[in-house]
């Protein structure tokens, strides 16, 4: 967008109000680590992306992994100016930079393009906002005239500049070299012994530069997270935009509040999602889809028509158009369906491929399988597919039946048209269009007697 423009990225802070051993900047956000988003937010501005790390080093920068990152260390963590004045030397003097927070994830690119234009006729330019409660933040003081004279953080504010609402977002603008000198001149005689990148605005004014705020009026994206409560609440906010960009992509949420999109969700015409539904990862649902109360449904791609009833968890699978599933229903990895598949309740499919119009319909268990089309595979029907050691296949051609309650040990193979009578323990391949079964013949005892209880 602009070519003389830097975008430096603070992310090496503790986070010591997380309480945890994560650094901060990775804890997740709809899926994603709060810091990826400030990446890809920043990528739509440029290229040139310089980002701070040191707590938690060589974590932060494996974990967000786009090769166009510049990284710089901050071996301590002395303060957002400390943490600035790392980056700086590798950036020209007559750069833009803007400074953006690891910790400030839901910023819109619109609103730093505004600020952007704004900072080409002033020295400094920062994004504020105005909150209810500031507490925590930097307090922007403004002079007689309104006019921005310098920022105060919180642990060093008096009781009067604690009540003004209007706070420092961190986010802010100006040249590299003058940031280069002014950070020179910043101290840590303050109420955190750090170096804070906010004190360059008292020091702009005083040189007589043109210092001054863009106020966002979104406060839920200026946010800063630096704690659980904070991070909580910035998921809702992030989660709230993710389902109302659903909706307004045509899909019938029934309770926006309690659908969450963990990554990336795409939809046809006409998807409709019941209440308690988590999409992890990359998901695709096809045309008219239908998704039923409390489905969890990772990167997978779900064709038109399908209908994913209550309850059904369904990871790293593709199922084929006009589908049923659930309630109840479990598909891991690996797995394909093709079209008008139907599985039920309590069935389990792995790394399996089920072809047109076969059903699953009750408690089975469907490991390392081929199924072909038109197949009914009976209640409680298991593929012994592991022998302790290795996984075996198991494969059934089409329009086989196989009754209730068998077991295939695999590697097996059903050729098309069998059947299989109920209770049969399989073990050897099946030849088509026979009726296979093994079974212990079934006998009844006369005069046999029921144990009883004696009575006193
Ligand atoms: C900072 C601002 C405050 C503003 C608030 C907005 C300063 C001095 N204060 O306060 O005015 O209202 O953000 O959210 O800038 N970081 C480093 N190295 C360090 C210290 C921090 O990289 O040595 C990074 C952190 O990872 C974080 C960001 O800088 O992403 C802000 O640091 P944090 O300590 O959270 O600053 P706040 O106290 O929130
Ligand atoms: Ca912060």
């Amino acid at each position: 967008m602009d070519n003389g423009l830097t975008v430096v990225i603070l992310a090496a802070g503790q986070g010591t109000r997380m309480k945890s051993k994560l650094p901060k900047v990775l804890h997740p956000l709809g899926g994603r680590p709060l810091l990826a988003h400030v990446v890809d937010t920043a990528l739509q501005l440029t290229p040139e992306i310089k980002v701070v790390y040191g707590h938690g080093g060589e974590q932060v920068a494996a974990q967000i992994k786009k090769p166009s990152l510049n990284w710089c260390r901050q071996d301590k963590q002395l303060g957002t100016g400390h943490a600035l004045a790392q980056a700086l030397p590798a950036i020209a003097p007559t750069q833009t930079v803007l400074v953006l927070y690891g910790d400030v994830p839901l910023i819109r690119v619109d609103t730093l393009a505004d600020l952007l234009t704004a900072s080409k006729n002033l020295s400094l330019c920062l994004l504020s906002v105005n909150l209810d409660n500031p507490l925590g933040y930097g307090r922007v003081i403004r002079d007689e005239q309104g006019r921005v004279s310098r920022i105060v953080e919180d642990k060093d504010a008096n009781e009067a500049q604690k009540a003004i609402q209007e706070v420092n977002t961190g986010i802010l603008a100006a040249r590299a070299a003058d940031l280069e000198r002014w950070l020179g001149q910043v101290h840590n005689d303050n109420a955190k012994a750090e170096y804070y990148l906010t004190d360059c605005v008292e020091l702009a004014v005083r040189e007589g530069l043109s210092v001054d705020a863009v106020i966002c009026d979104d406060s839920q994206e200026v946010m800063g997270i630096n704690d659980k409560i904070q991070l909580a609440a910035c998921e809702r906010g992030y989660q709230k935009r993710q389902t109302e960009k659903l909706m307004i992509d045509g899909a019938t949420l029934f309770d926006p509040a309690r659908v969450d999109i963990r990554g990336k969700l795409t939809i046809g015409k006409d998807v409709s999602i019941d209440v308690n539904v988590v999409f992890e990862g990359e998901v695709n649902l096809g045309d008219e889809v239908k998704i039923g109360p409390n489905c969890l449904i990772k990167d997978s791609i779900i064709e038109a028509g399908t209908d994913i009833k209550a309850n059904t968890v369904i990871e790293n699978a593709k199922i084929g158009p006009g589908c049923e599933l659930g309630p109840f229903t479990r598909i891991r990895p690996e797995t394909r369906l093709g079209s008008d598949v139907h599985l039920g309740n309590f069935v389990e499919v792995k790394k399996s491929t089920i072809d047109d119009k076969s059903k699953v319909n009750h408690l089975s268990y469907v490991g390392d399988s081929e199924i072909g089309k038109r197949v009914n595979v009976g209640a409680g029907t298991i593929t012994c597919n592991y022998d302790g050691a290795y996984k075996h296949l198991t494969r059934i051609g089409d329009d086989v039946f196989i009754g209730s309650d068998t077991q295939l040990i695999a590697p097996v193979s059903v050729a098309e048209g069998a059947t299989i009578g109920a209770g049969s323990t399989i073990t050897k391949d099946v030849p088509a269009h026979q009726l296979t079964l093994s079974r212990a013949e079934q006998v009844s005892i006369e005069g046999w007697q029921r144990p009883r209880k004696k009575q006193v």
